[in-house]
C-alpha cells in the first residue's frame, strides 16, 4: 500500500489542524502499543472512574449516557453501533478523523475545546499523566467480540 503516501501527502495540509489521521493508513496495533507504553494501566483504571458513570467498558459493555469504550481506541471517531453521537461529533467523523493518541489526549484534555458543543459534558483531565494513563488502560482493553 505504498501508493497512499503520495495520496496521503496532500492530505498532510490538515494536520494543521489535527484532522490528519487518514484510516486507511492507520497502525492500530502500533498506536494501541504506543498508549500502553505511555501510561500505567492500573493508574489509568483508578482515573477511569471518572468516565464511568457516563461509559461502559468490558464484556457486554452497553452504550449509556456516553458510547461504550471498547475498541475504540484508534478507529473512526462515532463508531460505537447504535449511539446517538452529537451533530458535531458526526461533523468530526465525516472528516475521516480517527481516535489517535494524539486526538484522544486533547479531547480529553477539554472536550469542548476539542468537539464545540459536543455532549460529552465533562470538564477535561488537566493532568497530562491521567490523560496518558487512562489512555493505557483504554487501549488495554480486551473483550471477546
Ligand atoms: C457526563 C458524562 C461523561 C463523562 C463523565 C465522560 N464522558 Fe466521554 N462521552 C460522553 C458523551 C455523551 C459522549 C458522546 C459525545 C458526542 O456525541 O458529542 C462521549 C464521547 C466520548 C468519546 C468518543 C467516543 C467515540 O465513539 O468516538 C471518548 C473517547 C470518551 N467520551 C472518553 C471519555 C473518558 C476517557 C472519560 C473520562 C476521563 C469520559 N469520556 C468522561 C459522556 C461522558
Amino acid at each position: 500500500m505504498k501508493l497512499t503516501h503520495l495520496a496521503l501527502s496532500g492530505l498532510l495540509a490538515f494536520s494543521a489542524f489535527g484532522t490528519a489521521a487518514v484510516a486507511q493508513d492507520f497502525d492500530r496495533a502500533a498506536e494501541i502499543e504506543a498508549a500502553i507504553a505511555a501510561g500505567d494501566i492500573a493508574k489509568g483504571e483508578k482515573v477511569f472512574k471518572k468516565c464511568k458513570g457516563c461509559h461502559k467498558v468490558g464484556d457486554n459493555a452497553k452504550n449509556s449516557v456516553g458510547p461504550q469504550l471498547n475498541h475504540f481506541f484508534g478507529i473512526e471517531i462515532g463508531s460505537s453501533a447504535d449511539y446517538k453521537y452529537s451533530d458535531p461529533l458526526l461533523e468530526l467523523k465525516a472528516t475521516g478523523q480517527v481516535w489517535d493518541i494524539e486526538a484522544l489526549d486533547a479531547f480529553l484534555k477539554k472536550p469542548k475545546d476539542y468537539i464545540a458543543k459536543t455532549k460529552m459534558t465533562f470538564a477535561g483531565l488537566k493532568k497530562e499523566d491521567d490523560r496518558a494513563n487512562v489512555l493505557a488502560y483504554l487501549a488495554s482493553i480486551q473483550v471477546a467480540e
